[in-house]
């Protein structure tokens, strides 16, 4: 089994935990991409859900499948939201944030009575930091909020590398307008208490470290999906 196989087999196993009536809060990426599309095949057979995006680009996606769509403003509580992940941990604390929707998608798993991710088995780490932790920042002094980051660092206990994310040449931008520092750690030990003191930090928006908020990950690999479920 290929990788995307894997995050189609997990993000149609997703599927069993969809209820009509149910509002469902759509992820962002590839494995998120395999499960929009399962869920809009439901839908066209009769299943009535609605279901609040998490980017510009799931929002297109799930519009254009005929998926019928809502906000938080409306809904502010959601049954169930279905996402992909960077990383996840055994103690399901996830790493997100790769493709740069990672506000988004925290306020909206973080809305949902149920967060589920869906994942290849790459994704599975002993611990987070393989893969550089995105910082949703604001624009307005972008340098020096990276270097009270790099303090927040070093109270840590950390080392790392810090990358303004760039896209055709120019600083990358999010859905809200907000830039992106990478943050190559390596391994991050107390994932709770780095996240807790970078949202402190003044200009940070957020980080891409999801604590406490999924419950259940259903993960592809080559013997089938295996289910995590938080006890
Ligand atoms: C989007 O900002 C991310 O949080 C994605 O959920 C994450 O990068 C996983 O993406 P893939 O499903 O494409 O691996």
């Amino acid at each position: 089994m290929t990788a995307d196989q894997q995050k189609k087999a997990a993000a149609l196993a997703a599927l069993d935990y969809v209820e009509s009536g149910m509002k469902v809060g759509l992820g962002t990426g590839s494995t998120a991409r395999h499960f929009i599309t399962a869920l809009a095949a439901k839908v066209k057979s009769g299943l009535d859900v609605m279901a609040v995006p998490t980017s510009r680009a799931t929002r297109d996606l799930a519009h254009s499948l005929g998926i019928p769509l809502t906000d938080l403003d409306k809904h502010p509580f959601l049954d169930l939201t279905v996402d992909g992940a960077d990383e996840f941990d055994g103690d399901f604390h996830l790493m997100k944030g790769g493709g740069g929707a990672l506000l988004l998608e925290k306020i909206v798993a973080s809305s949902s009575r149920r967060m589920i991710v869906i994942a290849d088995e790459s994704k599975k780490v002993d611990a987070l930091g393989r893969f550089p932790l995105p910082v949703e920042v604001v624009s307005f002094g972008v340098s020096a909020t990276a270097w009270k980051i790099e303090r927040v660092l070093k109270i840590c206990g950390l080392d790392g590398k810090l990358t303004l994310r760039r896209r055709d040449n120019k600083p990358f931008i999010t859905d809200t307008g907000n830039a992106i520092i990478d943050v190559a750690i390596g391994r991050i030990p107390e994932p709770e208490r780095l996240s807790n003191l970078l949202n402190i930090v003044p200009g940070v928006v957020d980080n891409g470290l999801f604590i406490g908020i999924c419950g259940i990950v259903l993960m592809g690999s080559k013997d089938g999906v295996k289910t995590f479920k938080k006890s």
